[in-house]
């Protein structure tokens, strides 16, 4: 299939005109990729379930993996859910439209393979200016999971969606890069407090400081054991690079060493660290992710799709502090990985 470019200008009407087409695509059952203050999205009709089969096709998504449904405002996300626990109306003043999901008891207007047969919906009110205009001009729920082949790292940037999604999807929305860089916080808030299914955007001290407590689901510390030299099998890969990804948890002489390591071995090392870190380090190839957590983590996507399989056999990676935005960032970085290495003493 042709895949439509709009390629948007910030000249408001021209953008108008391409969004207005982008959601008649939608509105006729096509798919659509659009920028979100996140990552980009693969937007479908959420009330469609023929409309919505196709993004699982694109993607090659499990059907068994629910979608976010993306609406412009409150109301609208009322429209989806059969109640709203009072601590999700504080959340919801808090927080958006934000990079945060909330799932919620669904009453049934989503279609069932949004929600993947379960019975409740997560539901996410968009910041970036395209991603909401899109939604109120369509008035329409669009469910859109990351915009990227199934397994890959998500897109942060209309190429990456190109890359893997031209020919197989109606359009693309160009609205630059993204700015968070991760995905939305998912919050199952079906519960008496909130569990944060999936760090994300908004992180759990921000959350905090709206409601009194919040829980993480004990799934997402997976594979982060600190007295084991190897966490083998951190089962659902996933954002994966083209070459084998190592975290080593340690200092710069510990990464140095690692990387001297796999060198030994003829092995084409690239490394993935924080720009202080970076600058201390040989290798073949060293991105530098950022001065901070919040640059690392609007980079790391764009970073991990860079490493090419003719270009490195390897790629070490730094481990960031759990904390913050640093807990989406290194949640994604262990399930990137095929293993981890601690070598503090
Ligand atoms: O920032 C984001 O959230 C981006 C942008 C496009 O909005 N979207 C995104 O979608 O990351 P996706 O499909 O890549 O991730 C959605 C996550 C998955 O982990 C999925 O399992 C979970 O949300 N999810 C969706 N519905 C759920 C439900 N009813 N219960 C529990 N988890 C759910
Ligand atoms: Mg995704």
């Amino acid at each position: 299939m042709e895949t439509k470019y709009w390629h948007l200008t910030n000249h408001q009407e021209a953008d108008e005109d391409k969004i207005i087409e982008a959601v008649q695509l939608l509105k006729q059952g096509e798919v659509v990729a659009f920028p979100t203050e996140t990552v980009y999205g693969l937007g479908a009709d959420a009330t469609n379930a023929i409309a919505v089969e196709k993004i699982f096709k694109a993607k090659g998504r499990p059907q068994d993996n629910p979608l976010i449904a993306h609406v412009a405002t409150k109301e609208q996300l009322s429209q989806l859910v059969t109640e709203i626990p009072k601590y999700v109306e504080r959340l919801i003043e808090a927080f958006s439209p934000g990079p945060i999901t909330y799932v919620l008891p669904s009453n049934g207007i989503c279609a069932k393979n949004v929600t993947a047969g379960l019975s409740t919906v997560a539901v996410r009110i968009p910041e970036h200016p395209v991603a909401n205009r899109l939604l109120q001009i369509s008035g329409l729920p669009i469910a859109a999971p990351s915009a990227n082949t199934s397994g890959k790292p998500s897109p942060t940037t209309a190429l990456h969606v190109k890359e893997d999604l031209t020919g197989k999807i109606a359009g693309i929305i160009d609205g630059g890069a993204t700015g968070v860089g991760m995905e939305s916080t998912v919050v199952d808030c079906t519960q008496d407090y909130p569990v944060i299914l999936r760090p994300g955007g908004i992180t759990k001290e921000q959350l905090e400081q709206v409601v009194d407590k919040v829980l993480i689901d004990p799934a997402i510390r997976n594979g982060t054991s600190k007295e084991l030299p190897k966490s083998p099998g951190m089962k659902y890969k996933h954002y994966s690079p083209e070459v084998p990804l190592l975290l080593v948890e340690g200092d710069v002489q510990a990464i140095q060493d690692q990387i001297n390591e796999d060198k030994m071995q003829t092995k084409k090392v690239g490394v993935l660290a924080s720009s202080r870190t970076a600058e201390q380090l040989q290798a073949d190839e060293i991105i530098a992710l950022g001065n901070n957590m919040a640059e690392i983590a609007t980079n790391l996507y764009a970073a991990l799709r860079k490493f090419k399989q003719d270009e490195v056999d390897i790629i070490i990676c730094e481990v960031f502090p759990d904390e913050g935005i640093g807990a989406a960032v290194m949640n994604r970085l262990r399930k990137a990985a095929d293993s981890m290495i601690t070598k503090n003493e």
